[in-house]
């Protein structure tokens, strides 16, 4: 079966009786008009969609627990939408976990992580409820036991491992690789889980979360990584007799960003990971535990589309034809950064014969600010209005005020309604954390 991440487009892009095309049932040239360019906008029948896909493609393994990972897009707004969807959360800095508490989740089901937790995000953590902590190194073990012992608390911990997969995606967004930053080399589990039944009473250990990279287009090492955590549960029992019952195999789930990609479903990849957890359940004879997942890009990646207005444009003399667009490497750092690439249409001509192959340019002063390499495109004018799909994930949670420029706004549409969930950026914003100091004021 497919699910929404297979699909390109937010799943209610249609051209519409004006002949443009519209997402949610807004019209994307009157979105432009009304909340200017660059714009970010949210479908949230998809958002929806998907995490509608992940709980039936899971449903046969009742004990699975679904955690959104913010760090894709982490605003109130989507949060209070994942929550309503029923999603747990993963976060990453005292940031996220602020916004999920504004937007009013149920701090028992949130799980902090990352390889570098301060002793201020640690705190803020325990003194709002989060609901579990995945420890990732033997620094932050002992830190977080004085931090609860300080509280007078028992914290809820998983250990974050690396369990040696190389999944095939960019080197920057592996992760479970043996050489990562992240999490205990599995030979280190053993000394961590003698800290803890030991010396770290203030800490309870549940279970062991790892992550394997991001955009992943393979299934079978979902299984794989299911495998090695179930016979550590099993191992970890057998040696030091602790019933470890909750197993998080992270996110990574790919989204088709060109028509040349394929990802898998979440059908597809619940199929392998039930299959071979029931599997490994027998074989090493442990309970059933609790299946944590934590997508992040997968659940907001499709939903989001970028509307930029194109400016100036260049031909090289036997080069290559750029068209410059009002947004580019602060609010989609991905091309820049990972070469990723992208498809685009123009919002106000979808219908139009496509004429020309042309270099979509940014406007920051980078060379390398490219968003989009060798596009076929229509014929084009200044003041079209450029939709770039899939910019929903690693977008604005990216975004930079690099050239000083305003961070763009974001607007949620659904039924032909459209609401501003991020303010656009003001000049007085951007400056409203400057100070000059009285030394320096022309008197
Ligand atoms: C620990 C962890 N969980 C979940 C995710 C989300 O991954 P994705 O957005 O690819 O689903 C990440 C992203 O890198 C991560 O590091």
């Amino acid at each position: 079966m497919k699910s929404t991440n297979q699909s390109l487009k937010p799943l209610t892009t249609k051209i519409n009786d004006a002949g443009n095309l519209e997402i949610g049932g807004c019209d994307l040239i009157s979105l432009a008009e009304k909340y200017g360019t660059p714009l970010y906008v949210l479908d949230e029948e998809t958002i929806r969609n998907i995490c509608k896909d992940y709980k039936n493609a899971f449903k046969s393994y009742p004990k699975t627990k679904m955690m959104y990972a913010s760090k894709a897009l982490c605003t109130m707004a989507v949060s209070a939408i994942a929550a309503n969807e029923g999603f747990g959360f993963d976060v990453v800095s005292s940031g996220e976990i602020y916004t999920v508490y504004k937007a009013g989740v149920d701090m028992s089901k949130v799980l902090f992580n990352g390889n570098n937790k301060s002793f201020d995000e640690l705190t803020l953590a325990i003194e709002l409820g989060v609901g579990r902590i995945s420890v990732d190194n033997f620094f932050e073990l002992s830190l977080l036991n004085e931090i609860a012992k300080s509280h007078n608390k028992v914290v809820d911990i998983l250990l974050r491992i690396t369990p040696g997969i190389e999944c095939h995606t960019h080197e920057y967004i592996q992760t479970g690789h043996l050489d990562s930053k992240f999490g205990f080399d599995l030979t280190q589990i053993d000394d961590a889980v003698e800290l803890i039944l030991n010396d770290y009473t203030n800490l309870k250990l549940h279970g062991l979360h790892a992550h394997i990279g991001s955009q992943i287009f393979e299934t079978l090492i979902y299984g794989d990584e299911i495998e090695i955590l179930v016979k550590e549960l099993a191992r970890l029992d057998e040696k030091f007799n602790i019933k470890l019952n909750e197993i998080n195999v992270g996110g990574g789930l790919g989204v088709k960003y060109t028509n040349s990609d394929v990802p898998p479903s979440t059908y597809e990849i619940a199929d392998i990971i039930i299959k071979r957890l029931k599997e490994c359940i027998e074989k090493y004879g442990i309970e059933p535990p609790t299946l944590f997942l934590e997508p992040g890009r997968s659940i907001i990646s499709t939903a989001g589309v970028t509307l930029y207005t194109l400016g100036s444009s260049k031909q090289v003399p036997k080069g290559k034809k750029y068209f410059a667009v009002d947004g580019g490497m602060a609010d989609n750092a991905r091309p820049s950064m990972y070469r990723a690439e992208y498809f685009a249409q123009v919002a106000n001509k979808p219908d139009y014969e496509l004429a020309q192959t042309v270099t979509i340019a940014g406007r920051f002063c980078e060379s390398g600010d490219i968003l989009i390499n060798n596009i076929t495109l229509p014929e084009l004018e200044e003041g079209d209005i450029l939709c770039v799909y899939n910019t929903g994930a690693y977008n604005y949670s990216m975004a930079s005020n690099y050239n000083r420029v305003q961070k763009p706004a974001m607007v949620l549409v659904n039924n032909s309604q459209s609401d501003i969930i991020i303010k656009r950026e003001t000049l007085e914003d951007l400056i409203s954390l400057d100070v000059i100091p009285d030394r320096l004021k022309n008197k």
